[in-house]
């Protein structure tokens, strides 16, 4: 063999290898253009579009919506792109590299495992999935597949994170016990916290309704349920599956927690007496094997101290302010010495980690076991708050999902 022939041999060989790796996929050189799909394009999708089509050298080519209305508005956006009511048909196009999911909640599981059984890498809306056996099965397929799996958890992006680590590492902290995070918001008066208009055009002829209810009790078109599915425990996992887990998932990333041994939630639907069913005030506690506990409190009806966490050590506090560089005081107890700081490594961008992951197939920041385990965390407090009682990790994996 001529040294021209052998290398070409083992050009091909090494692709072939990598192409059996990735069966349903091709292989990208670090400048191909990334082909993306989009599953659900509504209120956060459009966020999710807007950020992808700013990446360099990715094509968005194709989106998936039950609603003609979102199809319409993806296509005025990015004209030349193909629009599907199906998400099906979206996965069958063999020349789509990765997929955006950003459908409501408790389609999360289906769109997921279709989407990794089509070959195709996922950036999935966060909470991961709507109960624990749809994310067992999740994690799975994640777990028995190659693809690249990136969570919608963008603060595992941020360099507060990465800050918050290093200072755990080099002893700054001590012994942590409690971690304290809240999330607060408010409306005026008469609006109620997430409530959105129904448009006029949300009528049965527009929506592909049974897709929407994915196996839930069939019944008559309801436009008010369509478009606020957060309000209503079948389709939603209340406001600790829109915003908890973010914040629970930053704290176990920074701490390296396992899943919660136990869970408490209370609260009620206090100050948004609407006729929604998720409650609007929460206190959580959750119990964790590493002797801590971490709580995290919310209202829709103040918003003074908005979102944040504080990790408090025996050795130092670090406070945690979304898309702001964490700040460090020491415990002058124990670290009299120590001295006050503010973070300064700067955040990534979630989306152009998960392209960075499709090209290299490395492991985005917040792949499927920080999806997992924070989905967990959420649904453990929820079946708490259903069941009025203090719940433990086993009881809750034995407790049937209901709505
Ligand atoms: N990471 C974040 O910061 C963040 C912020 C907001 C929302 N989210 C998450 O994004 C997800 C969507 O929230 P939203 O506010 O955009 O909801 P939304 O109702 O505005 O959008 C959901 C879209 O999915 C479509 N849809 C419904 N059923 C479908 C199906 N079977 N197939 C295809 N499309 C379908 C709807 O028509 C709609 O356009 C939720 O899981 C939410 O928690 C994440």
């Amino acid at each position: 063999m001529s040294d021209q022939t052998r290398r070409t041999f083992l050009k091909q060989a090494a692709i072939g290898a990598a192409v059996l790796a990735y069966p349903s996929s091709k292989v990208l050189g670090a400048n191909d253009r990334v082909r993306v799909g989009m599953i659900g394009v509504g209120d956060r999708g459009n966020d999710l579009l807007d950020q992808i089509v700013k990446v360099p050298n990715v094509e968005l080519v194709v989106m998936a919506d039950v609603y003609s209305r979102r199809r319409d508005q993806a296509k005025s956006k990015v004209p030349g792109m193909q629009t599907l009511g199906d998400h099906r048909r979206l996965l069958d196009m063999k020349d789509i590299d990765g997929v955006i999911v950003a459908s409501p909640l408790h389609i999360h599981a289906r769109h997921f495992l279709d989407t990794l059984a089509a070959g195709k890498d996922l950036y999935s809306e966060k909470t991961m999935t709507w109960s624990i056996p749809e994310a067992d099965k999740c994690l799975a397929a994640a777990k028995a597949s190659d693809r690249v799996v990136q969570i919608g958890l963008q603060h595992e992006s941020s360099g507060a994170l990465v800050d918050t680590k290093q200072l755990i590492k080099d002893g700054a902290v001590g012994k942590v016990a409690h971690v304290e995070s809240w999330m607060s918001r408010n409306t005026p008066h008469g609006k109620g916290q997430w409530v959105r208009p129904v448009p006029s055009d949300c009528i049965p002829q527009n929506v592909e309704w049974s897709a929407f209810l994915n196996g839930r009790s069939d019944r008559p078109f309801d436009g008010f349920k369509f478009i606020n599915w957060r309000l209503f425990w079948e389709f939603s996992g209340g406001n600790c599956a829109e915003n908890m887990v973010h914040q629970i998932a930053w704290i176990m990333s920074a701490l390296d927690l396992p899943l919660p041994s136990a869970a408490y939630m209370s609260g009620g639907v206090f100050s948004e007496k609407d006729g929604r069913e998720v409650p609007d005030t929460i206190a959580v506690t959750l119990d964790f094997p590493k002797d801590i506990v971490v709580t995290w409190q919310s209202t829709f009806s103040n918003r003074h101290y908005e979102l944040g966490d504080r990790i408090l050590g025996s050795d130092g506090t670090i406070e945690h302010h979304f898309e702001e560089p964490i700040q460090y005081w020491p415990e002058k107890t124990n670290r009299p010495t120590g001295e006050a700081m503010k973070g300064k490594t700067p955040n990534q961008n979630h989306m152009q980690n998960w392209i960075d992951c499709i090209r290299t197939r490395g492991t985005p920041n917040a792949p499927v076991e920080i999806g997992y385990r924070s989905a967990i965390a959420v649904h453990m407090a929820n079946l708490s708050y259903k069941k009025k009682q203090r719940i433990t990790f086993e009881e809750a994996k034995a407790t049937a999902p209901e709505y």
